[in-house]
C-alpha cells in the first residue's frame, strides 16, 4: 500500500509552520495509523532528516495522548475511535492523507503534531478529585448508589481527555471535557461534599485557560472517541442555574 502524507511541520511554538508532502510505500492495510507514521519516521532517519513529532502512550485507546486531525476530522474518519486505533485499511491506495495538530489557542503547538494540553491538567487540578481520609478500602456496599446514577457517573468518567472536543468545536470550547469531569464526581455521594466548589473552580479555570463558550453544535459529541454525551454540558449549565437561583 502506498499513500502520501501531507503533514504539518513546525519546529517550535514560535516558528512558522507549513504542510510538507511525504510519499510512503511498503505499508500494509493492517498497520495502525501510528505504525505508518513510525514507518515514515524510520525513512526520515535514514535520510538524515528531522523526524515528525507526534504523541502517543498506550496505543490502545485509553490514554488520550494521540489526537491529531486526519483529513479534517479529529482522530480520523471513524466515530468513537482514537488515532492509535485507526488502521491504514481505512484509506485508499494512493490517497493523500492530511495530518495536522489540534488547533486551539488554549492548546499551543509545541512541535509538528504535538500540542500543549496542560490547560486540561489545570482544570483537573482545580477540582476533579475528592478529599477523603486514606486507609483500607471501605466495604463496597457501605454507600449504596442506584445503578442509573453509577452508570451516569461511569459514562462521564470514560472521558480520556484527548482534546478532540476542543479541537473540533468552532469556539474551541472545553465544555464537554469539563462537564464530564464535574458530573462524574458530582453525581456520586462521594463527590457531594465538594460539589459546589468543584463546579465553581473547574468552570472558572476553564474560562481562565482561554477556551471559548459552548457553540451548541454538538460537534464535540460526534468526534469524541468515547462518545461522551453533550447532556453533560446541559447538566453542568443546569447546576449553575440552580446555584445562581438559590444564591
Ligand atoms: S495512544 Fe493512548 S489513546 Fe491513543
Amino acid at each position: 500500500m502506498r499513500v502520501k502524507f501531507k503533514i504539518w511541520r513546525q519546529d517550535n511554538p514560535n516558528a512558522k509552520g507549513e504542510f510538507k508532502l511525504y510519499e510512503v510505500d511498503d505499508l500494509t492495510e493492517d498497520m495502525s495509523f501510528l505504525e505508518a507514521l513510525d514507518h515514515l519516521n524510520e525513512r526520515l532517519v535514514l535520510k538524515d532528516e528531522k523526524v515528525i513529532a507526534y504523541e502517543y502512550d498506550c496505543r490502545e485507546g485509553i490514554c488520550g495522548q494521540c489526537g491529531v486531525f486526519i483529513n479534517g476530522r479529529a482522530h480520523g474518519p471513524h466515530p468513537n475511535m482514537t488515532t492509535c486505533q485507526l488502521h491504514m485499511r481505512s484509506f485508499e491506495d494512493d490517497e493523500t492523507i492530511t495530518v495536522e495538530p489540534w488547533r486551539a489557542t488554549a492548546f499551543p503547538i509545541i512541535k509538528d503534531l504535538v500540542v500543549d494540553r496542560s490547560a486540561f491538567d489545570r482544570i483537573i487540578q482545580a477540582g476533579a478529585f475528592i478529599s477523603s481520609k486514606t486507609g483500607t478500602a471501605p466495604e463496597g456496599n457501605s454507600i449504596l448508589i442506584p445503578k442509573e446514577t453509577a452508570d451516569k457517573a461511569m459514562d462521564a468518567a470514560a472521558c480520556i481527555g484527548c482534546g478532540a472536543c476542543v479541537a473540533t468545536c468552532k469556539n474551541s470550547s472545553a465544555a464537554l471535557f469539563t462537564s464530564a469531569k464535574i458530573n462524574h464526581l458530582n453525581s456520586l455521594p462521594q463527590g457531594e461534599a465538594e460539589a459546589e466548589k468543584r463546579l465553581k473552580n473547574m468552570t472558572y479555570q476553564m474560562d481562565i485557560e482561554g477556551f471559548g463558550n459552548c457553540s451548541s453544535t454538538a460537534a464535540c459529541e460526534v468526534e469524541c472517541p468515547e462518545g461522551i454525551s453533550i447532556k453533560n454540558i446541559a447538566e453542568m449549565n443546569s447546576r449553575w442555574f440552580w446555584r445562581k437561583l438559590l444564591g
